[in-house]
């Protein structure tokens, strides 16, 4: 094991073609950090041609434009209907989408993304509700790409060890409530959280990624970031409960975490607030294929 586990840090190492996130999106990021005016905004965006073109593809949609709007044909109109919140968030979305184009097809590559979307969208809302404390501009951000992110060691494993990976996949029933990462470790040697967590480092995020990604299954976490840790895996849970049908029956062996969860569950009245994330990340996930 300690053998694959090494064969796969080191291969994955040399790998030059690793996905990165576009420049565009960071350079957004600081563009709104800073309270830049719109047009600076738009053109910021507009020098990534394929954001520009998903970006009005979904403003266009059936979802975001409603029955009686009219179609959006420039970016910073498109901007002005969605908000700059929102906008802010298809851009991070759809760049983890197109970092990642290729490495799935189908239904288990839109699922994977749904969940993401999922969870993204309802960390920073969860954060505010546990802690009882308004999160800024920037913070929420983190914990939305933070939910976009945390499995990408999943699509990281798969795409690259494919047979290893199909040995994980093969035996692993999500219904049962099996620990994924368990069976990772005994197949691997390594979790998709340990590979996230080095995609973190790779791409320089700050400590925050690679630490919550690093062990958002995995109790024991000393660390500046328990708070987000906490919400990530809540978080985590509660979607992935709710995707398989588990809500009523999981039964986690931490009891402090079940009763966290049935508390976040109570207060974010959940069926109302999943289903409307839920319809959004499948949009998105539709529209941005
Ligand atoms: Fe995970
Ligand atoms: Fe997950």
């Amino acid at each position: 094991m300690v053998l694959r586990k090494n064969f796969i840090l080191k291969k994955l190492g040399t790998i030059q073609s690793f996905p990165v996130l576009p420049d565009t999106v960071f350079a957004l990021a600081k563009a709104l950090d800073e309270n830049r005016e719109l047009p600076e905004i738009v053109a910021l965006a507009e020098r990534d041609v394929a954001l520009t073109t998903n970006v009005l593809k979904l403003v266009n949609s059936a979802y975001y434009r409603g029955p009686s709007r009219a179609a959006i044909g420039n970016l910073e109109e498109a901007i002005v209907r969605l908000g700059l919140h929102e906008f802010e968030r298809i851009a991070l979305s759809f760049s983890a989408l197109h970092s990642f184009k290729g490495f799935g097809t189908g239904a288990v590559f839109a699922d994977f993304w749904k969940h993401s979307m999922i969870v993204a969208g309802t960390c920073a809302r969860a954060y505010e509700i546990l802690y009882e404390e308004k999160l800024d501009r920037r913070a929420g951000r983190d914990l939305y790409t933070l939910g976009l992110l945390h499995d990408v060691g999943i699509l990281i494993l798969d795409f690259y060890f494919p047979e290893l990976y199909q040995r994980v996949v093969k035996h692993f029933d999500r219904k049962l409530n099996l620990d994924l990462p368990e069976f990772e470790f005994d197949v691997l040697g390594l979790t998709h959280e340990d590979i996230g967590a080095w995609a973190m480092a790779r791409w320089n995020l700050p400590q925050l990624f690679i630490d919550c990604i690093g062990h958002h299954h995995r109790e024991g976490y000393q660390g500046p970031y328990t708070k987000e840790l906490r919400v990530l895996r809540l978080v985590n849970d509660m979607t992935t409960c709710h995707e398989t049908g588990t809500l009523a029956t999981y039964d986690p062996s931490d009891l402090t975490l079940r009763s966290e969860l049935e508390e976040l569950q109570f207060k974010l009245k959940v069926r109302f607030v999943t289903e409307e994330v839920f319809r959004a990340a499948d949009e998105l996930v539709q529209q941005l294929q």
